[in-house]
Order: structure tokens, then C-alpha cells, then sequence
């Protein structure tokens, strides 16, 4: 049976959606983010395992356990998505479509956001939607996994 699972990955201070830069972030939580995003896979067909942690070490964990599950991943690594070479041997791995996800349009912000060491893995990236890109990339993923 084909997968179903897709991971949404959230790295370091996503956890403070809502309360963080809200001019920058917005002021959805992270919580409301899960909801909406499960709301939009259960039409699609799709189950989200949904996961945040500030270490690096427990996102490539997490990571790892995508490889075996997931049938797409979506991943906000936040500030480890510029500089973290471990996060992205991981992504590297994995054999399902990954979208790289950024609430924020990181071009429009300071320079070392412009760069991310994810990007070369990720079969798609979206940036600057806000709390609504994480809807757009359930989509997204999912028409990824159907199209090979
Ligand atoms: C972010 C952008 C990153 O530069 C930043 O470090 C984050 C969040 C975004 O979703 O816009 O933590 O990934």
C-alpha cells in the first residue's frame, strides 16, 4: 500500500509562532497551522505527522523517520535551513518529494536568509504565504507524490 503520512518539520522558534515578530510571522499559531494543514490533507487523502523541535539533532531524527513513513515532507528548518549541513544530509536522503517552506519571503529580508543549504534537495520551495503557505505546500506535496 502506497504511503499516506505527510511530515510537516518545524525547526528552531516556530514554537513561538503568534507571539514572535508577528509583523514578520503573522499572528496564527503553531497549532492553528497543524489544524489548518490536517484540514487540508484530509481532503487530499492524506494523514500530517506534524513536528517541531528547536535541536538540530531531533529534526534530523525526525528526518529519519520520514525516509521509512512519509509519502512527502514538508520542512521549515527556520535559521537551520541557512547553515546547518546535517539538517540538509538528511533532507538529501530522503527518497519522497520535500517542499521547503518559509513563512516569511526570506529574499526580502537580511542576506543571510537568502541562502539555504535545503534548497538543492527540495523538489519545491515556497516562501512570503505566511501561515497559509503551509496549506499551499500540503497541496503541493501532495500533487508532487502523484506526479512523480
Ligand atoms: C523562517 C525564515 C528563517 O530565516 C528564520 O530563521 C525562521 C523562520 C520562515 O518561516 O520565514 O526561523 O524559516
Amino acid at each position: 500500500m502506497s504511503k499516506r503520512k505527510i511530515f510537516i518539520i518545524n525547526g528552531p522558534n516556530l514554537d513561538m509562532l503568534g507571539v514572535r515578530e508577528p509583523e514578520i510571522y503573522g499572528k496564527t499559531t503553531l497549532a492553528d497551522i497543524k489544524a489548518q494543514a490536517e484540514e487540508e490533507a484530509k481532503k487530499l487523502g492524506y494523514e500530517i505527522e506534524f513536528f517541531q523541535h528547536n535541536g538540530e539533532g531531533e529534526i534530523v531524527d525526525e528526518l529519519h523517520k520520514a525516509y521509512k513513513e512519509a509519502a512527502a515532507v514538508i520542512v521549515n528548518a527556520g535559521a537551520y535551513t541557512h547553515y546547518s549541513y546535517a539538517v540538509a544530509d538528511a533532507v538529501k536522503m530522503l527518497p519522497c518529494p520535500v517542499v521547503e517552506l518559509h513563512l516569511s519571503n526570506v529574499f526580502a529580508r537580511e542576506e543571510f536568509r537568502h541562502g539555504s543549504v535545503i534548497s538543492p534537495y527540495a523538489s519545491a520551495v515556497l516562501c512570503g504565504a505566511g501561515a497559509y503557505g503551509y496549506s499551499l505546500a500540503v497541496r503541493i506535496a501532495a500533487q508532487k507524490v502523484q506526479n512523480g
